[in-house]
């Protein structure tokens, strides 16, 4: 099967230019002007951008968490990808009992419905002689990433110790090891205090997770990576104060990387006080308007790396059904927190949203470039990854994930638009310009305008290998 793309402005992390693409079956494989092919297939994109697939470093599918699981699935969360432009999605295994292989085979499961490709780190919430010996395992299964915590005391939370130890086996088995930086001692103290206090409402999830937390162990984290020599991805930045750190590390070699993820660059710890506060319970929180505009510069100058969405959606009202795709569901949510915060479900819908919401108020709005964009939001997660060049690239024998763009398209976005299964978007009504129009996965057409062309079992498993430090 032969596609021939005619015409498209073609964006990559460094250079846009008129081009025409040729796509045979999976992979594109040839690019330039005035192409001849005998093809199956033709796609006028004059005045359409053309765009490698969008690749999705931080997401949370079918995520038991809070007495209830996060409410994408690998079929309806990659469909509302898809309809974003992202066509490659990295979710996060849950560390059993049982060892790393069962875990993954469990994930491998959940994953069987897949309708983008997709790949899995690992978390690394408990650690012993045990664990550490089978650490390296893990990239024989294709997985080359570990997450660890430094909050969620008693769950998640390794200490500083067992943290650098994962660092040093990284380190030593080409992997990389990704943090989320919270103070979780500092959490727990507050949190107890204010419950005692009599503080239950939204945003006192905020009041008891200081930036100041992420940001010193931000720069724990980087400390602990200089001093194993190894590599760290920092996950969702959302404070100014990480931005400032992860540059000064970087200034002097360390090899760290950072991510931010839209809900930080929009919304503040404010959103927590409205009416419906729980819907922006996310964690880390979200900060002041002075963090979204540092996490922006961090974006500007190149500070920062990649921006993943950290998609985890719950129901605002988990008692109230939804329709999704012709049938009722509805998954408890937000309301289970409804007498205390600490018990609303951590994290917020985003796959969908990302690459519109950040093409109008990023790229339209001035802060990025158009290069910028793809650097962000396919490029670089690809090559940090190990999935670079089949994936975030526009060259011959890359994999055929493309999307055609189209500039000047007006969407009031919201719910109509979103295929993520919750009951609420938080863009909802924003006014954007510039939408997906066709999205290509392995060269197969799955979104085609509003129509749905993908299907559960589409998307593969990607085995990664060692990515790049940038
Ligand atoms: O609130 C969030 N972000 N939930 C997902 C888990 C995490 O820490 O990334
Ligand atoms: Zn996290
Ligand atoms: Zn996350």
């Amino acid at each position: 099967m032969k596609t021939l793309i005619k015409n498209g402005t073609l964006i990559t992390a460094s250079d846009t230019f008129i081009s025409d693409l040729l796509i045979e079956d999976e992979k594109i494989t040839r690019i330039g002007l005035n192409l001849e092919a005998d093809s199956d297939h033709e796609v006028d994109a004059t005045g359409k951008l053309i765009l490698p697939g969008g690749v999705d470093p931080h997401v949370h599918l079918d995520l038991p968490m809070f007495d209830t699981v996060s409410s994408d699935d690998h079929y309806t969360g990659h469909k509302a990808a898809a309809f974003g432009g992202t066509t490659t999605a990295m979710d996060f295994v849950v560390l059993e009992d049982e060892g790393f292989e069962h875990s993954v085979d469990l994930w491998m499961k959940k994953a069987e419905k897949a309708a983008i490709d997709y790949s899995f780190h690992m978390n690394l919430t408990r650690f012993d002689e045990k664990v550490a010996k089978e650490i390296p395992s893990l990239m024989e299964m294709g997985i080359q990433t570990l997450k660890v915590f430094t909050a969620y005391n008693g769950r998640l939370r390794l200490d500083d110790g067992s943290i650098f130890k994962a660092l040093q086996i990284a380190r030593d088995n080409g992997m990389l090891v990704m943090a989320h930086c919270e103070n979780g001692d500092v959490i727990e103290t507050l949190t107890t205090q204010a419950l005692a206090d009599g503080h239950t409402s939204p945003e006192w999830h905020a009041h008891t997770r200081p930036a100041w937390g992420a940001v010193e162990s931000s720069l724990r984290m980087a400390a602990m990576a200089e001093q194993a020599n190894a590599p760290v991805y920092i996950v969702h930045m959302n404070a100014g104060g990480e931005v400032d750190m992860l540059h000064y590390a970087r200034e002097r070699g360390v090899k760290v990387m950072g991510e931010t993820c839209p809900q930080y660059l929009f919304f503040t710890a404010e959103n927590l006080s409205l009416d419906n506060g729980a819907k922006w319970i996310c964690s880390p929180p979200l900060r002041t308007d002075q963090d979204n505009v540092r996490l922006w510069q961090g974006l500007s100058k190149n500070i920062l790396q990649t921006i993943g969405t950290d998609h985890c959606p719950f129901f605002f009202d988990g008692a109230q059904p939804i329709v999704y795709e012709g049938s009722e569901i509805a998954i408890p949510g937000k309301e289970l927190g409804q007498y205390d915060f600490t018990k609303i479900p951590n994290g917020l819908p985003g796959i969908q949203d990302r690459m519109p919401i950040l093409w109008t108020y990023g790229v339209n709005a001035g802060y990025i470039t158009p290069n910028q964009f793809v650097a962000y939001t396919s490029t670089n997660p690809a090559k940090i990854f190990g999935l670079y060049p089949r994936k975030g690239a526009l060259v011959p024998g890359a994999d055929a994930d493309i999307v055609i763009w189209d500039p000047e398209k007006q969407v009031r976005y919201g719910r109509t638009h979103s295929h993520q299964r919750t009951d609420y978007n938080l863009y909802e009504g924003w006014e954007l310009l510039g939408y997906p129009e066709k999205v290509f996965l392995r060269g197969k057409l799955i979104v085609d305008g509003d129509e749905w062309k993908g299907k559960r079992g589409d998307g593969m498993f990607l085995k990664r290998s060692e990515g790049e430090v940038l």
